[in-house]
């Protein structure tokens, strides 16, 4: 060891400070104060002069074109069932427009027999020396009515209105009476029939007709 006489002896260089176990990654020193990133630790722990070239192997291409055809087939099947979904709209199934009830007989006189309000929309009513096919719809906004046994009336909860045991309208904002279905005596069954796709008005005169009521 030399000292210069002019600025006294060189101070004396201990030995490196080596950190306590475990110690970190000797590449994971920080540099003034920064943590070195992922590169740097490679920079430092690979010689860019020492690492090997980048080369393409064939697995490596192959892997490379099966994720791409991969990826292009999942695609494709996502747009296949978009399509398929296309061409089957949502369908809401009803009940038929058309069913059997009863026998002729089996309807009590002067009596609402509500069987079918639930599952088709209509009350079969026998009154008046008729068997009528009456729809549970309000003529004002739809609603349903309740049929009242002592009131003898179909009474709307929405707005008031009030029909009469044939479905004439009397009270309420109701303009006009019930609608009724075409109904008819299945000849093999001999049970009533009710058809939903005819119906007729009262107001206009087109429910005196037999295809709209039965005799009983
Ligand atoms: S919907 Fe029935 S009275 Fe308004």
């Amino acid at each position: 060891m030399s000292s210069d006489p002019q600025q006294g002896p060189a101070p004396a260089v201990g030995p490196r400070e080596v950190p306590a176990w475990p110690s970190p990654w000797p590449y994971d020193y920080a540099v003034e104060g920064k943590a070195r990133t992922p590169a740097q630790k490679v920079e430092r722990l690979v010689p860019p002069e020492t690492r090997p070239p980048v080369t393409t192997t064939r697995r490596g291409l192959f892997g490379a074109a099966a994720a791409g055809w991969g990826a292009f087939a999942a695609a494709g099947g996502v747009g296949s069932l978009a399509v398929v979904r296309f061409l089957f709209p949502n369908v809401s199934f009803e009940p038929p427009q058309q069913f059997h009830t009863k026998a002729v007989g089996e309807f009590g006189a002067e009596s609402v027999d509500e069987t079918y309000k639930e599952t088709h929309g209509v009350w079969m009513v026998n009154t008046g020396g008729k068997l009528m096919a009456i729809s549970t719809v309000c003529t004002h906004l739809g609603c349903t009515p309740n049929w009242q046994a002592g009131d003898q009336k179909f009474k709307c909860p929405c707005h008031g209105s009030g029909y009469y045991i044939n479905g004439v309208n009397f009270e309420g904002p109701t303009p006009r009476p019930l609608e009724r279905f075409h109904l008819f005596v299945d000849p093999v069954t001999n049970q009533v029939v009710v058809d939903k796709t005819r119906k007729c008005q009262v107001e206009q005169g087109t429910c005196e007709v037999r295809d709209f009521y039965i005799p009983v």
